[in-house]
């Protein structure tokens, strides 16, 4: 099966939603896709000081305006695609990302594995790790950003049938791009890791983001990989079903050949 993919990176402005939201939507109009992942918290920006901040950030999964945008993109392009955005459920704030697929359905997940002072203000992730579908059946699993250094998380989705695993990030350690190709590898499955550019500052702080967004294959080949600072969106095709076959060699299958007996996690 044919299936067309893409990353999409840009300097989202802390605070600016407008600015965040045209950003996004101008960067996704002329562009023709099955999925496209974008960056963690892509309308609000990263670098909060305190709750208050998040809080005026935050919005419904429903119909914030994250939704409302990705909502109407999906159906006029007839794309799937995979947004983080600062979440606010019954009072609590968490760092999540959106599956959005043409026909209106929207799945969320919340970031598990919390960075930093993100500890600060967001709640850690209650949904685990589920796989759903995004346009024409394709199973997605989904994190954010920092699961990315415990394995165990691409490891669940990828025993829950992902076939591809939708990451949008915003890295500030220069280690992931290099360790989603492992991911990728251990767990024969396509990652796509849409990280941000730029650099934020908040009060005393600063933060530069890495970008170097990429598609990665099952055999840990990178596709597509953008540079540290461009803004735009890679695309490439590619037949989701190779995720579905495991063997690393015809006598090495990295899911049934495993010995979970000898693992002490
Ligand atoms: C991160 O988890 N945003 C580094």
């Amino acid at each position: 099966m044919k299936y067309k993919v893409g990353v999409c990176q840009f300097g989202p402005k802390l605070f600016d939603i407008d600015y965040n939201l045209n950003r996004m939507k101008k960067l996704l109009e002329p562009v023709n896709a099955d999925l496209i992942v974008l960056p963690e918290l892509a309308a609000s920006g990263y670098l909060f000081n305190n709750t208050k901040e998040l809080k005026k950030m935050s919005e419904s999964s429903r119909d914030g305006h994250t939704a409302k945008l990705f909502k109407k993109l999906a159906k006029e392009k007839n794309t799937s695609y995979v947004v983080g955005f600062a979440e606010k459920a019954d009072d609590k704030f968490f760092n999540s990302a959106m599956l959005v697929n043409p026909d209106g359905s929207i799945f969320i997940y919340r970031k598990t594995q919390l960075f930093f002072e993100e500890k600060k203000w967001f709640e850690p992730g209650n949904t685990g790790f589920k796989i759903f579908k995004a346009k024409r059946g394709i199973q997605i699993g989904m994190m954010v950003c920092f699961d990315w250094i415990f394995p165990e998380c691409a490891r669940t989705l990828a025993l829950k049938g992902a076939q591809i695993i939708a990451h949008p990030s915003n890295l500030v350690l220069p280690w992931c791009q290099q360790a989603m190709i492992t991911r990728s590898i251990e767990n024969r499955v396509f990652s796509i890791t849409a990280n941000r550019t730029g650099t934020e500052r908040n009060a005393e702080k600063e933060l530069t983001f890495t970008g170097m967004s990429q598609i990665i294959n099952p055999r840990g080949e990178i596709i597509k990989r953008l540079n540290e600072f461009e803004e735009s969106v890679d695309i490439a095709e590619i037949d989701p079903e190779e995720a579905n076959d495991k063997k690393a060699t015809v006598h090495n299958d990295v899911f049934t050949d495993r010995r979970t007996e000898m693992y002490e996690l």
